[in-house]
């Protein structure tokens, strides 16, 4: 019974580029995910940077739209590449925008699955980490498990699919790994 259970899953993609790594894996999860799982994706280029002058009731639409993108999902997937040992500033920018109000905004209790990629061999490691230490200050709950960071991307993927199994079958586990961690986050809520 419990497996047919529908999750609405969002993957936010943290790269600007047209034929961006990131985004092909973003949106690859959803021909490798199970039939309870839908998963919309996200791009963010109509973003502004983060000001608090503009994050007041009448916040620009691009925000209201990645917040109530957020609220609207059962499980949050952020899949970015690493900038200078750390995450791009847009993908930062956008956790910003929707970790307001502190404490008690829409990533408050979202499960959240980190996936990193990039051509270099350590696929992000260090951005992988960093936007974890990142979402602690949020009070989401960040799926625990080894880091998905995908290394050397670009040899993985031919056309919009990826062509290694061994890295299908690392995100295919870790969707399982966040459906989990919906779950538990369910059952502490309904207990608390
Ligand atoms: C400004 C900049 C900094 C980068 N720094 C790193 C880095 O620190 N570590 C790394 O593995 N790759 C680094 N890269 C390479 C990117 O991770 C790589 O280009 C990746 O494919 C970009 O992701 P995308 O294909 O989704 O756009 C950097 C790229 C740029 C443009």
């Amino acid at each position: 019974m419990e497996q047919h259970t529908q999750y609405a899953l969002l993957a936010i993609s943290g790269s600007l580029r047209k034929a961006s790594f990131n985004t092909l894996l973003a949106k690859y999860l959803k021909h490798i995910a199970p039939k309870n799982l839908s998963i919309n994706t996200m791009t963010l280029h109509n973003l502004p940077l983060y000001n608090a002058d503009e994050d007041v009731s009448s916040s620009p639409e691009s925000v209201k739209f990645l917040r109530d993108s957020i609220s609207n999902c059962d499980g949050l997937i952020l899949v970015s590449p690493e900038y200078n040992y750390g995450p791009p500033g847009v993908l930062k920018n956008a956790i910003d925008w929707a970790s307001r109000p502190a404490f008690n905004s829409v990533l408050k209790s979202k499960p959240v699955l980190i996936i990193t990629a990039s051509a270099g061999p350590a696929g992000g490691t260090r951005a992988n980490a960093q936007l974890r230490d990142t979402l602690a200050g949020t009070l989401s709950r960040v799926v625990v498990r080894k880091q998905v960071a995908i290394g050397t991307v670009n040899q993985k993927l031919e056309g919009n699919r990826v062509n290694d199994p061994d890295t299908t079958e690392l995100l295919k586990d870790s969707l399982n790994d966040l459906v989990l961690e919906i779950k538990i986050a369910r059952l502490f809520s309904r207990e608390n």
